[in-house]
């Protein structure tokens, strides 16, 4: 069995710099034709010049593999209109993060709401700017997302003209709000389609499985399992694949993070032919990020075949989901 995919597109990914950039953007620039790249570096990505300073240090890293890097900067509060207008030639959204909420989002917003976020909020809608969102609260870590899904929908009511993105959603809750609000949209990731709680601290702690927003309930990955697998029009992939070098994550104080990019589209295959779903998994994978990004990619052409493949134990210094063990499907072909 076989299936090829057609530039497939990471909307949520994390490459961050120096020597974690040189491992793990050429893993991305292979197999995907494009990704957005969150700005959570240290300090965070808030300017035109350090957005393209950024981009070009990517562009190096990835060299001839024909992967475009759509840019983000982090949000902040007192952005003016005339620096988005500017800096919108060089992004394709911009990334709000609650203050401290997770990796690198100390500088982020400590009170989100459509009154407190106007002077910036107006400005990105009449830009057409997208807004995505890191939608977790500070309270209950299980709770933290649903309690967020009012928020969005406050935002979502005040700026009926921006697109808001709630990134990669782990909830049912986040599920139903998508059909409820024409401009909400959302990412999903693969290791949110396959894990629950229980995989991540239900018996051994498990490290590497352990990521914001935390896999919740059975019933949340099913409804999110449903839109992935129906290709639901508002819901495209986000891996947010977010490598931490492996003494980061086998520690006391472990990094949040999953890192996903190499096995991403393996093992999308395999969960889409799992449910007989496998038709569905352009629009997902692709398609239905491109009509709502308004982005068309260049030409990439991904085969996959159902052959196993045994995932490297490490990239460098950095452990990938199912490290060391066999998965379903093999890439076998790159154009
Ligand atoms: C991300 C990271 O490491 O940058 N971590 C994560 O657990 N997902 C940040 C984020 O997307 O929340
Ligand atoms: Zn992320």
């Amino acid at each position: 069995m076989q299936i090829t995919l057609k530039t497939p597109l990471d909307m949520h990914l994390h490459l961050r710099d120096h020597e974690m950039l040189q491992t793990v953007a050429p893993l991305s620039a292979e197999t995907f034709s494009a990704a957005i790249i969150m700005p959570n570096l240290v300090p965070p990505v808030t300017t035109i010049e350090e957005v393209i300073a950024y981009k070009e240090r990517i562009s190096k890293a990835t060299g001839n593999l024909n992967f475009d890097p759509l840019m983000t900067l982090f949000f902040k509060n007192d952005y003016s209109y005339d620096f988005l207008k500017q800096a919108k030639a060089h992004i394709t959204a911009i990334k709000l993060y609650p203050a401290g909420i997770t990796t690198n989002s100390e500088s982020g917003v400590s009170s989100i709401d459509s009154e407190n976020l106007r002077h910036t909020l107006e400005a990105m809608s009449e830009l057409e700017i997208p807004l995505c969102i890191h939608g977790e609260t500070d309270g209950f870590v299980m709770d933290r997302e649903k309690e967020f899904v009012p928020i969005y929908e406050d935002l979502a009511k005040n700026y009926p003209n921006l697109k808001i993105i709630m990134e990669h959603i782990t909830t049912k809750d986040s599920v139903e709000a998508l059909d409820r609000h024409p401009n909400l949209y959302a990412t999903i990731t693969l290791h949110h389609l396959l894990i629950t709680l229980d995989d991540v601290a239900g018996g051994m702690l498990k490290p590497h499985l352990f990521c914001k927003p935390i896999a919740k309930r059975y019933e949340d990955r099913e409804a999110l399992l449903k839109v992935a697998l129906e290709a639901h029009p508002k819901v495209m992939f986000g891996s947010d694949s977010a490598p931490h070098p492996q003494h980061a994550k086998e520690a006391c104080g472990c990094a949040a993070g999953v890192f996903t990019a190499p096995i991403a589209l393996q093992v999308l295959a395999e969960l889409f032919e799992t449910h007989n779903k496998l038709d569905n998994l352009q629009s997902f994978i692709s398609d239905n990020a491109q009509k709502i990004y308004h982005y068309t990619p260049s030409p990439k052409a991904v085969v996959l075949e159902k052959k196993p493949f045994t995932v490297p134990e490490t990239y460098d210094n950095v452990v990938p989901m199912y490290a060391g063990e066999e998965i379903a499907w093999s890439i076998t072909s790159l154009s």
